[in-house]
């Protein structure tokens, strides 16, 4: 067996550690930035901190902000048009996954031109030339796109979330700074949170997990379930340092072993009604964990240690429902709504989504093997 792990060569972790970045692009001899922030980061001045730091040290620049949460092709196309015109020679992404996983296309394609079409860089492609350099600041603790291997963009015409596999995406230096994280509104801190706990759990029990991306993933959960309500409740600082933390261990993970069928179908809710990613994994990570049981109730009883349950005598449909349980109440404790009707989902689509969830390259991450008819009968549950 040959397991392989790939992460960023340089990652700085710690509030304020974003002062570090003109250094790193100085070092790099690197001379002018594209800088990728979406538009409501920059109207929050949430950007600025960062583009502060390029001003101060004489580094030009050039912010590029026509993203949306869930960005499309069409924002990669232009994205790329406006990065050739620019003559820069490197990536500073801030944001969210939106805002990195538009810089990671732009990168690739600028390096890979015949991808210019975007969607030939669906699933696992081979490209030829890692991308220009990136340089990944994080503003929310939740995808982890700065350490992972893979970017996710909408094609429209398709209706799909591509996501797009691909070792020469990842950034050459992340830098998780908690001071970008803090002003995230509750809503979005607790569904991008949620998202980092998907990540561990479907990253734990998915097919190829071995011993290092347990442990990591193991650590993941332990930060997630101390820190989560602390911070979006009370936005305690330190909370959200370890959340922003959480975040980066569970990328060290998952990127390297895959996910599982809570993200397959959280891709579909995304592609056809524009449900934040977070929120769809958190609202369906309950009802996917009570199917999987059923193969993943080993791992369940390591997962309930981390969680506080010691009782070892458990059955095993009590761990899996006790680890249920207390998933469940973690969400609904920063917010989360545990119905999909709540959340606009209409009940005659439940067919076509449970046709694409089953299509999307998560699937094949799964623990327990699936097919449409059971992911219809998940959807049906949660709606
Ligand atoms: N690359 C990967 O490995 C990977 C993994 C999982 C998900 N994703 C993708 O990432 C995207 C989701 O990214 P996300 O969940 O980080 O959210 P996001 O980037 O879409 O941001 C969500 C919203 O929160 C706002 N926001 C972000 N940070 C903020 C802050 N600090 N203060 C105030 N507002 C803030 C943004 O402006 C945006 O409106 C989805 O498209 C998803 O499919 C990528
Ligand atoms: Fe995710």
């Amino acid at each position: 067996m040959i397991n392989r792990i790939i992460l960023n060569g340089t990652s700085y972790f710690g509030s304020g550690s974003r002062t570090i970045l003109s250094e790193e692009i100085k070092s790099r001899n690197l001379k002018k930035a594209f800088v990728v922030s979406d538009i409501n980061l920059v109207n929050a001045g949430i950007t600025d901190k960062v583009l502060s730091i390029l001003k101060n040290a004489g580094i030009e620049y050039e912010l590029f902000s026509d993203i949306k949460p869930n960005p499309t092709v069409t924002s990669v196309k232009e994205g790329v048009q406006k990065c050739k015109l620019s003559n820069s020679d490197c990536i500073v992404a801030v944001g969210g996954g939106s805002s990195i996983d538009v810089s990671k296309a732009i990168g690739i394609i600028m390096t890979n031109p015949e991808h210019v079409d975007v969607v030939s860089l669906d699933g696992a492609v081979n490209t030829k030339n890692p991308a220009m350099p990136i340089f990944a600041l994080p503003t929310t603790a939740g995808t982890a796109a700065e350490v992972t291997i893979n970017y996710v963009i909408t094609d429209e015409e398709r209706v799909k979330k591509m996501v797009c596999v691909d070792p020469h995406d990842i950034p050459v230096v992340a830098i998780i700074d908690a001071e970008l994280m803090a002003g995230m509104p509750k809503n979005v801190a607790a569904s991008t949170g949620m998202d980092v706990l998907t990540h561990a759990i479907e990253g734990y029990i998915t097919k190829a997990a071995w011993e290092m991306t347990d442990m990591f993933h193991l650590k993941a959960i332990e930060l997630i379930y101390n820190n989560l309500e602390k911070a979006v409740n009370d936005k305690d600082m330190e909370a959200i340092n370890n959340m922003g933390l959480a975040q980066y261990i569970a990328g060290m993970g998952f990127s390297n072993v895959g996910l599982g069928i809570v993200h397959s179908m959280a891709h579909s809710l995304g592609a056809v009604y524009d449900t934040p990613h977070g929120l769809a994994n958190a609202l369906l990570l309950p009802y996917v964990m009570e199917y999987n049981g059923e193969v993943a109730y080993k791992k369940y009883y390591q997962i309930g240690k981390v969680l506080g349950i010691d009782n070892l005598d458990l059955t095993k449909e009590e761990i899996i429902e006790k680890v249920v349980e207390k998933i469940r109440n973690l969400a609904i404790n920063v917010g989360i709504p545990q119905k999909l009707h709540e959340i606009n989902v209409k009940e005659e689509d439940l067919e076509m989504l449970a046709e694409k969830s089953f299509n999307d390259v998560c699937t094949g991450g799964n623990p327990r093997e699936t097919s449409v008819k059971d992911i219809l009968e998940i959807y049906k549950k949660a709606f």
